[in-house]
C-alpha cells in the first residue's frame, strides 16, 4: 500500500469550513497553492484535518529538507524549551547562537576567516546582507537579475524581479538597485546558446559598468546560484566565476542567495559549491531551521564586521528555539547520507521527466541540480510559449490525488519539487505516478496526440 490516502474529495468538509473562515478573518493578498488544512506531518507526508494523506512536494517551500518533525530536531528543540525561550541575544546571549555561527562559518564555502549573523526570514537576512555590504565598501548600489526573486520585504521587492503578483502596486521601492539578465538559457535575452555565447550575459556586467550604473557606485551584485521563484533556472557552470571574476576586478562584493538553493537541495550543502564559487557574503534561511523560523548571513570576517555596534540585530532574531533546530539540522547532514539522497532524488525525476517531455511536448524543459528539479510547461515546444493555465491544472490534478506541488517562474509555468530529502524510493515513485498522470491529463485535454517514444 502507498502512503497516499484519501478518503474524501478534495478538499474535505473541515477543510472547506476552514476555508469560510479563513475568508472572512484573513486578508486575501496571503493566497495559497491548495484549498488544504493540515493537521499532521512526518518525514515527506501531511495528513489535512479530513484524514487524507499527501506526499509532499513543496516541503513548505523548501523549509524541510531534512524532513517534517524530524526527531533529532524535535529532541534539540525540546530540549530548549525545557529551558528557555527567549530573551533576545541583545540583552543576555546564550551559547547555541554562537555555536551554529561557528559552525556556519565551517560549513559555507571558503577557508577563509568569517562571521555570521542570525535574523528571522530569507528577506531579513537579504536585507542584512546589502546593509552590510554598503557598510563596507561605502557604496550604494546593488546589481539584481532577471528572474530572481529576494523577498517581500520593501528593499528586497526592490531586488525582485516578478511584477504580478509580487511588485504591481507596492511602489516606490528602494532605489540603487539595477538589473541585468540572469544566464536562463532556454529563454536567453540576448537569443544566444551556450557555450558558443561565451557567456554573453555575465561578460556584459563590464558594459552595465559602463552605459548603467558605475562600478565605483556598486557595493554587490546578488545572485541566486539556482533561480528559486524565478523556475528553479541552472546557469552554466562557469557562469558564476566569471561574474565574481569581473566583481573582483572593481571590488565589488558577490551576495549568493542560497535561501532555497541550500542546506542539501542541490546535492551539495550549498549550491555555491558545485560552481567552486567563495561567495562574499552568503545568505540562508528556509531549511536551516528545519522548519522553526530562522536565516543568516554568513561572510568574511572583515566585511560582516563593517557595521558598528548596534548597527545589526533584531528582538527575536537567532531566537535559542530556532538556533537549537538548526544545529540538529547541521547533524542530520553530517550523520545521514542526505546530500547523496539528494542527488539520488534528482537523477530519479530528471529519468521520469525525460520521458514526458518527449511523450508530450507540453513539457518544454526538464532541468535542476540534485533534489531541486523542475519542468518548464509550454504551449508548443519550437514556439515556447508560456503554458501557465496549462500548470495550473497540473498542480490541481495533483493535490487532488495525493501529491502537493507547487508552480514557479516568472511566467508561473514552472512545476517545482522540493521534496523533503528523506523521501523515500516507493514514495518517489508514487509521487511521479500521480504527476505523470496531471502531465498526461493536461496534454490530453488540449486535443492533442502523444507522440509515441
Ligand atoms: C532565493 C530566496 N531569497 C529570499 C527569499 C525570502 O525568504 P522569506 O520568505 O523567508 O523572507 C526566498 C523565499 O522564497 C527565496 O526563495
Amino acid at each position: 500500500m502507498g502512503t497516499i490516502h484519501l478518503q474524501t474529495a478534495i478538499p474535505g468538509p473541515k477543510s472547506k469550513a476552514l476555508a469560510a473562515r479563513r475568508a472572512s478573518a484573513v486578508p486575501r493578498g496571503l493566497s495559497h497553492g491548495t484549498p488544504i488544512y493540515v493537521a499532521q506531518a512526518e518525514d515527506a507526508w501531511l495528513e489535512d484535518v479530513d484524514g487524507n494523506r499527501y506526499l509532499d512536494f513543496a516541503g513548505g517551500i523548501g523549509c524541510l529538507n531534512v524532513g517534517h518533525r524530524r526527531k533529532p530536531v524535535l529532541a534539540a528543540v525540546s530540549n530548549q524549551l525545557d529551558r528557555f525561550l527567549h530573551t533576545c541575544v541583545q540583552v543576555t546571549p546564550y551559547e547555541a547562537y554562537v555555536q551554529l555561527a561557528e559552525r556556519m562559518n565551517r560549513a559555507t564555502p571558503g577557508k577563509f576567516p568569517k562571521k555570521t549573523l542570525f535574523v528571522n526570514s530569507g528577506a531579513e537576512a537579504v536585507e542584512n546582507a546589502i546593509k552590510i555590504a554598503r557598510a563596507h565598501t561605502g557604496r550604494p548600489g546593488i546589481i539584481a537579475f532577471e528572474d530572481a526573486f529576494h523577498g517581500r520585504t520593501l528593499m528586497t521587492l526592490s531586488l525582485t524581479s516578478k511584477t504580478h503578483p509580487y511588485k504591481a502596486g507596492f511602489a516606490p521601492f528602494p532605489g540603487d538597485v539595477y538589473r541585468i539578465p540572469y544566464a536562463y538559457c532556454y529563454r536567453c535575452s540576448y537569443s544566444l546558446t551556450y557555450p558558443s555565447c561565451d557567456l554573453f550575459c555575465a561578460r556584459h556586467l563590464e558594459d552595465t559598468f559602463k552605459r548603467v550604473v558605475a562600478s565605483e557606485d556598486v557595493a554587490a551584485v546578488i545572485a541566486e546560484p539556482v533561480l528559486g521563484e524565478g523556475g528553479f533556472v541552472v546557469p552554466p557552470r562557469d557562469f558564476f566565476r566569471t561574474l565574481i571574476e569581473i566583481c573582483q576586478k572593481h571590488g565589488v562584493l558577490f551576495i549568493a542567495d542560497e535561501v532555497q538553493s541550500g542546506f542539501g537541495r542541490t546535492g551539495r550543502l550549498f549550491a555555491s559549491e558545485y560552481y567552486g564559487i567563495e561567495p562574499d557574503l552568503i545568505v540562508t534561511a528556509k531549511s536551516l531551521g528545519g522548519g522553526l523560523p530562522l536565516a543568516a548571513v554568513t561572510g568574511r570576517a572583515e566585511i560582516m564586521d563593517a557595521p558598528g555596534p548596534g548597527g545589526l540585530g533584531g528582538t527575536f532574531a537567532g531566537n535559542p528555539v530556532s538556533c537549537a533546530a538548526a544545529l540538529a539540522v547541521l547533524d542530520i547532514f553530517e550523520s545521514e547520507n542526505l546530500l547523496e539522497r539528494s542527488q539520488a532524488i534528482g537523477d530519479r525525476f530528471q529519468e521520469r521527466a525525460h520521458v514526458w517531455q518527449k511523450r508530450w511536448p507540453i513539457v518544454g524543459e526538464v532541468r535542476g541540480l540534485g533534489g531541486m528539479q523542475a519542468i518548464e510547461l509550454v504551449q508548443s515546444s519550437d514556439k515556447r510559449e508560456p503554458a501557465a493555465e496549462e500548470t495550473r491544472q497540473v498542480t490541481q490534478y495533483c493535490y487532488e490525488h495525493g501529491l502537493i506541488t507547487i508552480t514557479a517562474g516568472s511566467y508561473s509555468n514552472v512545476v517545482r519539487v522540493l521534496v523533503p530529502l528523506v523521501i523515500t524510493d516507493e514514495q518517489m515513485d508514487e509521487a511521479l505516478d500521480v504527476l505523470e498522470s496531471a502531465v498526461q491529463m493536461v496534454y490530453e485535454k488540449r486535443g492533442a496526440v502523444a507522440q509515441t517514444v
